[in-house]
C-alpha cells in the first residue's frame, strides 16, 4: 500500500490535516490505534480560539459549529470574594472563543472524512516507523490480526502524547522540556446549565476551580485535585460543596447542582519536543507539545500545528516549493513556546501549590490584580486566549 501522506492518529490533528489535504487534492492514508466510535465520543477539550474557528469556516466545516458553537466574550475570575471580569471581545479589538466540544469537532472532520470516501484504518495500531531519515518512510501496523505496511513521502506523527511517532527521532537528534505539576483536574459533566453565560474561574485558596459550559442544559466544571486522585473519592456532596465554596460570591447566581453523568482526574504538564520534525516525519499536535489546560490551548495548538503543516505540503505538492515544509518546525515553535509560557503562567497563577508560602500566595493574589484589573493585563489575556497569529 503507498500513499503521499502518511498520517498516524485519527484526533483532531490527523483527521484535520486528511481533510485539508483531501481538498488540494493530496492523497492520504490515516492509521488509528482506537475504534471509530471511541474516537467519535472521547471527551476531552471544550474552547476554540478565533484562528481556529476562522480555519474551520474556511475548510468548509461551519455548519454545525454554526449552530451549536457558543461565542464566549468574557471570562469572570473569581477571587478574594469578588467577581473579576476580563472583556476579551472588548480588550482584543472584538476576538472571540467559541465552547464547542472537541467531540463536535471531531465528529464534524470525521464525517467530512467518510462521505469523501477516505481511507482510514481503525483498531489498527501503529508499531514502528521505518526510513524516516533519508525516504522510503514506512509505518508498520497491525491490522485484522495481520501485519501491514504502509509506504508514504511523508509521515505526520498526529499520535498523541503516548503514541510513537515521536520515538522514531533518535535520543541525540531531539531535546525535550518536561514540566509536572503536582496537581490534577477533577473533571465532570453535569445536566445543569450555567449559572451565567460565561466560563468562570475560583482562585481559592483551598484550590483551583472553574465552570465552562457544553451545551445550554450541560455544564462542565472541575476541581483541582491530586494528580493521582481516584474519581470515586470525591462523592456528589464533596464535589458540590467545594465548587459552592471556590466559585460562588455574593451579588452573583451560584452554581447550579444537575446529576453528574461523567467524573475522570487529568494530570497537567507542560511538555515540548524540539524540533518537531526529522527527515520524512513531521510531529504535530500532542504529539509534540503537552500544555496544562488552564489555557485551553491543547486543541488549539495542535490546529495551528496542522495549519502550517498542511500550507507546506500544499507548497510542496502543487509548487515545488521545499523551503515551508524545512521551516515548519521552526514555525511551529516559535508560537507554541508563547503558548507554553501563557497556559504554564495561568497554571501557577490559579492553583494552589503544596508547600507554597504566603508571600508566593500574596504573589498570586497580584497576578490576578494585574491580570484582571489593568488594560496592559486585560490586553495580554485576551490576545493569548483568543489565539496567537498563526504562520510565520
Ligand atoms: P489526540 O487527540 O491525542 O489524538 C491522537 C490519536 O492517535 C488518538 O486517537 C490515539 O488513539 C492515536 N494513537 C496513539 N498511538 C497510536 C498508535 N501507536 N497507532 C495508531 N494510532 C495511535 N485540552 C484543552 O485545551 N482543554 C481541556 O479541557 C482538555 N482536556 C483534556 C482531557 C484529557 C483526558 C486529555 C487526554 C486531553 C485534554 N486536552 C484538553 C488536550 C486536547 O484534548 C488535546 O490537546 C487534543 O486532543 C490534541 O489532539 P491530537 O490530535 O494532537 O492528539
Ligand atoms: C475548558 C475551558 C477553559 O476556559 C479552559 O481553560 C480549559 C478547559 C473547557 O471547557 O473544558
Amino acid at each position: 500500500m503507498r500513499t503521499q501522506v502518511g498520517i498516524v492518529g485519527a484526533g483532531p490533528a490527523g483527521l484535520m490535516l486528511s481533510h485539508m489535504l483531501h481538498l488540494e487534492g493530496i492523497d492520504s492514508v490515516i492509521v488509528e490505534r482506537a475504534g471509530q466510535e471511541h474516537v467519535r465520543t472521547r471527551l476531552r477539550a471544550g474552547v476554540l480560539e478565533q484562528g481556529t474557528v476562522e480555519m474551520l469556516r474556511g475548510l468548509g466545516l461551519g455548519g454545525r459549529f454554526g449552530r451549536l458553537g457558543l461565542e464566549q466574550h468574557a471570562i469572570d475570575f473569581r477571587f478574594a470574594g469578588e467577581s473579576h471580569r476580563i472583556d476579551f471581545h472588548a480588550a482584543s479589538g472584538g476576538r472571540s472563543a467559541w465552547v464547542y466540544p472537541q467531540h463536535e469537532l471531531v465528529t464534524d472532520l470525521m464525517d467530512a472524512r467518510v462521505a469523501a470516501g477516505a481511507c482510514m484504518f481503525f483498531e489498527a495500531p501503529v508499531t514502528r516507523l521505518e526510513g524516516v531519515r533519508d525516504g522510503n518512510a514506512v509505518i508498520h501496523f497491525e491490522h485484522d490480526g495481520a501485519p501491514q505496511r504502509l509506504e508514504c513521502d511523508y509521515i505526520a506523527g498526529c499520535d498523541g502524547f503516548r503514541g510513537v511517532c515521536r520515538d522514531a527521532i533518535p535520543a541525540d537528534e531531539v531535546k525535550v522540556y518536561d514540566r509536572v505539576y503536582p496537581f490534577g483536574w477533577l473533571g465532570i459533566l453535569a445536566d445543569a446549565p450555567a449559572p451565567t453565560s460565561e466560563i468562570t474561574w475560583g482562585c481559592h485558596e483551598d484550590g483551583f476551580a472553574m465552570l465552562s459550559i457544553r451545551s445550554p442544559s450541560v455544564t462542565r466544571l472541575y476541581l483541582q485535585c491530586a494528580p493521582d486522585e481516584e474519581p470515586e473519592a470525591w462523592s456528589d456532596d464533596r464535589i458540590w460543596s467545594e465548587l459552592h465554596k471556590r466559585l460562588d460570591v455574593p451579588d452573583m447566581p451560584p452554581v447550579n447542582e444537575g446529576r453528574i453523568s461523567q467524573k475522570g482526574v487529568t494530570a497537567m504538564r507542560s511538555f515540548l519536543a524540539e524540533p518537531m520534525q526529522y527527515g520524512r516525519l513531521f510531529l504535530a499536535g500532542d504529539a509534540a507539545h503537552i500544555v496544562p489546560p488552564t489555557g485551553a490551548k491543547g486543541l488549539n495548538s495542535a490546529m495551528a500545528d496542522v495549519q502550517v503543516l498542511g500550507r507546506a505540503l500544499v507548497e510542496h505538492y502543487k509548487r515545488g516549493a521545499g523551503t515551508w515544509l524545512a521551516s515548519y518546525s521552526a514555525i511551529c515553535l516559535k508560537r507554541m513556546w508563547l503558548v507554553q509560557r501563557f497556559s504554564a503562567g495561568l497554571c501557577t497563577m490559579v492553583h494552589q501549590f503544596p508547600g507554597d508560602n504566603a508571600f508566593v500566595r500574596r504573589l498570586q493574589r497580584a497576578d490576578l490584580e494585574y491580570m484582571t484589573g489593568t488594560v496592559a493585563g486585560r490586553l495580554q489575556f485576551a490576545e493569548n486566549f483568543t489565539g496567537l497569529p498563526i504562520g510565520a
